[in-house]
């Protein structure tokens, strides 16, 4: 491994799902890098980029006035060439004679788990910093990009409330969050939802039909059900399916809205953009202090360091007790 103080240029990419806080966690990356006197390369469309040798010099102007865009200005893609060892050594052949030392990877666990494996057959030393908005790795309190998705997801629920109100209609809004439930239960509370259904928790098809059908019938008023893409009886499509075979449903006037890539998209709101612009930080501090193959995580407030291994097998939990407080305020 490069003895850390010849370290002198450090390669930054973002890949996988793009995230809002991307290109803030890039600037900031930049910036602390060049004051450290190291030179930054920029790595287009992540893994796949390093495979094609689509490299760009970055300095403090390329990555000003961007703080506040969403998307990544490097660009991000899945990349199926790096899943193979061939793919992974051409990337590594093509890092060393671009004199690239050290990298860092801006994304979630598709991007760590990549990286872990990239480090342990090629000893690149590599930082991650937790980008996507999913919020599912261990070893941080927030994911980079995930307030502001959750916001945009509440701002959406908040305009469905009105037209499901108008037309006393129900309306089962489904969320991203993959096999996580953190969008879901926490734009379910925040949009006042009459149910959530979160990945983490078994779904009783007939007991959440019996359910909606009381509020519906009894209160004659609009109900709004937040169903995590990622729920065991599939998404808002397949629910509304079963709640249409049922015959208490026929007089129930039911919509489905997938909000989808909405999320994604977007300004960072601001406290992405004061996270991802601290981790960013971290990331290269990390670097420079000789580590590799961790992530850098802020749990209680504090910079944490976690094994890229332990980020995305080890599951980070749903809060328990507010998805006890959907139950009780709905
Ligand atoms: O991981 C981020 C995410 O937006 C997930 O919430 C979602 O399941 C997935 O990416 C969608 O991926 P794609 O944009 O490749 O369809």
């Amino acid at each position: 491994m490069m003895p850390v103080d010849k370290m002198e240029r450090i390669g930054v990419f973002t890949s996988g799902g793009d995230a809002p806080g991307m290109n803030a966690c890039l600037r900031a990356v930049v910036r602390k890098a060049i004051s450290c006197g190291k030179e930054v390369i920029g790595i287009r469309r992540g893994y796949q980029g390093m495979i094609e040798a689509d490299f760009e010099a970055l300095n403090s102007l390329s990555v000003s006035n961007i703080i506040q865009n969403g998307g990544t200005i490097l660009k991000s893609a899945r990349s199926d060439a790096f899943r193979t060892s061939e793919g992974r050594q051409t990337a590594a052949d093509n890092l060393r004679k671009a004199g690239i030392d050290g990298l860092i990877a801006i994304g979630g666990d598709g991007t760590l788990a990549g990286a872990a494996l990239f480090f342990e057959e090629h000893q690149i030393p590599l930082i991650g910093c937790p980008g996507t908005i999913d919020n599912d790795l261990f070893g941080t309190d927030e994911t980079i990009g995930y307030d502001t998705a959750l916001n945009t997801a509440i701002e959406n629920i908040d305009k469905i409330r009105d037209t499901a109100d108008a037309h006393d209609r129900l309306f089962l809004v489904e969320v991203m969050g993959r096999d996580a439930g953190f969008i879901a239960l926490h734009s379910g509370i925040g949009g006042g939802a009459e149910m959530v259904l979160v990945p983490e928790t078994l779904s009783d098809i007939n007991k959440i039909k019996t359910h909606i059908h009381a509020l519906m019938s009894e209160q004659h008023r609009s109900s709004i059900v937040v169903v995590a893409e990622g729920d065991e009886l599939g998404g808002a499509s397949q629910i509304a399916s079963a709640m249409h075979e049922d015959e208490r449903f026929k007089h129930i006037d039911l919509r489905v809205c997938i909000l989808g890539h909405i999320q994604r998209g977007g300004s960072p709101s601001a406290r992405d953009r004061v996270l991802a612009s601290r981790l960013g930080v971290a990331a290269v501090d990390a670097l420079l202090d000789g580590h590799a193959n961790v992530m850098v995580g802020i749990i209680d407030n504090q910079v944490r360091l976690t094994p890229s291994r332990n980020v995305y097998s080890k599951k980070k939990s749903i809060s328990y007790e507010l998805l006890e407080l959907t139950q009780l305020l709905n």
